[in-house]
């Protein structure tokens, strides 16, 4: 280590104390610089940083102690020894407390502060490299844009990591708003495909015809309204991936057409002859219990285990509690930047009710209940009130007696948003962080009535 890159302050209001330490530790390699009392000593530790600071006790004026207090505002890292004459335990336990590092008892010698000096910057390079460290451990809680401090999602990110360098097709599966879309994008960034092109289709946003043209294109006067030959999103994706998702919602002929490209790696446009053939890799997700479909009948068997190739599930964030410190800090990073506002924390009792919130619409909700939250924040804290969350089950925290099952809690938080909007569903789903099919779907099963919009 260089020590010229240690800078040392040395505070003493007698010269021949200022001049011989001076000399002794330039000796030893260290940049020195001396200061002849408080005042001036605090200046250049306004205007300079400083690794190090030597500073006598007893001085005219302000004394070292007050020189310590400063340095604890205005210089956090730099370490202060004290330096007295009168070594009583009282002032050195004072110092101590107050945060100095050590302290040296008047007269020492050259040998004693050189052994001081050493292992003051010993400790500071430990320091540092611990910084370094736990960068580096806090780039391992991420896999690309997916942030995580639980040990289930590690091994999911493990699983991905693995899974993005091969070419065979994954199917991702796990409730709302558990990331699915954003770790199929992550595996396409890690795999050998990441030059080529990511395409997403919403295998539940359109009808079974047009979702057929989408995916494999279709032949000009194909159908009414098929103007022109159109590439579909198999050719678009050739060399990439192409991301399926809510692939539980497709429909019968068009799973048989999809089980026919998996099989075959080849296909038609809608009206048309030619065959055609792509190198896409597919990641296909769903938020339903496919296993379910399956045995319902609503979902192929052969095209579930063409799929099902590498299977990843993504657990609901109540069952990953230990992410929220980290998932919280991350939104509130880059609600601050977006509204450009500080955001520094939520309050101890706000956590407490994330924590013990049951998430139904997972990280998404999560992001949507910090963003309204620091809209209608105050300050840079965000407090319960600001947190819109509903304390629905104290009584049952209480004890293990009496416990409410997570439906339960979920129809009553469900009922409680819809009270609270009016009934407005739209509303209640974007707060739930859910969408307005899977809320009606919810209402239906827990047979909640929508309260009415007024009155009335
Ligand atoms: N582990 C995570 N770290 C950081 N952000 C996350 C994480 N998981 C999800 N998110 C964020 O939560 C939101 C929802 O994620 P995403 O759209 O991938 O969910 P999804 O599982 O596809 O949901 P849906 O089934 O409703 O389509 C996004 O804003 C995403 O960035
Ligand atoms: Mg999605």
């Amino acid at each position: 280590m260089d020590n010229r890159k240690t800078r040392i302050l040395v505070v003493d209001d007698e010269e021949i104390v200022r001049e011989s330490m001076a000399g002794w530790l330039e000796k030893d390699g260290y940049t020195v610089a001396t200061a002849p009392d408080g005042p001036t000593a605090v200046e250049r530790l306004r205007a300079e940083p400083w690794s190090i600071l030597l500073v006598d006790l007893k001085m005219p004026g302000m004394d070292g102690l007050g020189v310590l207090e400063e340095a604890r505002k205005l210089r956090p890292d730099a370490v202060v020894v004290i330096m007295t004459a009168y070594a009583t335990v009282d002032t050195a336990v004072t110092a101590m407390k107050m945060g100095a590092f050590d302290y040296l008892v008047k007269p020492f010698d050259p040998e004693e502060l050189s052994l001081l000096t050493q292992k003051i910057v010993a400790q500071q390079a430990l320091a540092r490299e611990n910084i370094l460290l736990r960068k580096v451990l806090k780039r391992e809680y991420r896999f690309r844009d997916l942030l995580s401090n639980s040990p289930k999602m590690h091994a999911v990110f493990d699983l991905a990591r693995v899974a993005a360098r091969s070419h065979s097709t994954i199917l991702v599966q796990g409730e709302s708003g558990t990331g699915k879309e954003l770790l199929a994008r992550a595996i396409h960034v890690e795999s050998p495909r990441s030059t080529g092109p990511f395409v997403a289709v919403s295998c539940a946003a359109l009808t079974e015809t047009l979702l057929e043209s989408e995916l494999f294109g279709h032949e000009k006067g194909a159908f009414t309204g098929a103007v022109s030959r159109r590439k579909g999103k198999f050719e678009a994706a050739h060399g990439g991936t192409l991301f399926l998702d809510e692939i539980g919602d497709v429909s019968p002929k068009l799973q048989l057409d999809l089980l026919r490209v998996l099989e075959e790696r080849r296909f038609s446009r809608v009206g048309g002859t030619e065959s055609i053939q792509v190198d896409v890799r597919i990641i296909a997700a769903t938020n339903r219990d496919l296993k379910k479909a399956l045995e319902d009948g609503r979902f192929r068997e052969d095209l579930y285990y063409r799929l099902n190739v590498i299977p990843i599930t993504l657990p609901p964030l109540r069952q990953r509690r230990e992410d929220l410190p980290l998932l919280v800090e991350h939104f509130l990073e880059h609600l601050g930047v977006e509204l450009g506002r500080k955001l520094e924390a939520v309050s101890a009792e706000g956590m407490r009710l994330l924590t013990a919130h049951d998430w139904p619409g997972n990280v998404r909700e999560l992001r949507n209940v910090l963003e309204r939250a620091a809209v209608v924040a105050s300050g840079p804290i965000l407090d319960v009130a600001d947190l819109g969350l509903l304390e629905v089950h104290t009584e049952e925290r209480q004890g293990s007696e009496g416990l409410a099952s997570l439906e339960e809690v979920e129809r009553r938080h469900i009922a409680e948003v819809l009270r609270r909007t009016g009934g407005n569903v739209s509303h209640a789903a974007r707060i739930l962080g859910i969408d307005r099919v899977t809320l009606y779907s919810k209402i239906k099963r827990y047979e909640l009535r929508k309260e009415p919009e007024s009155g009335t």
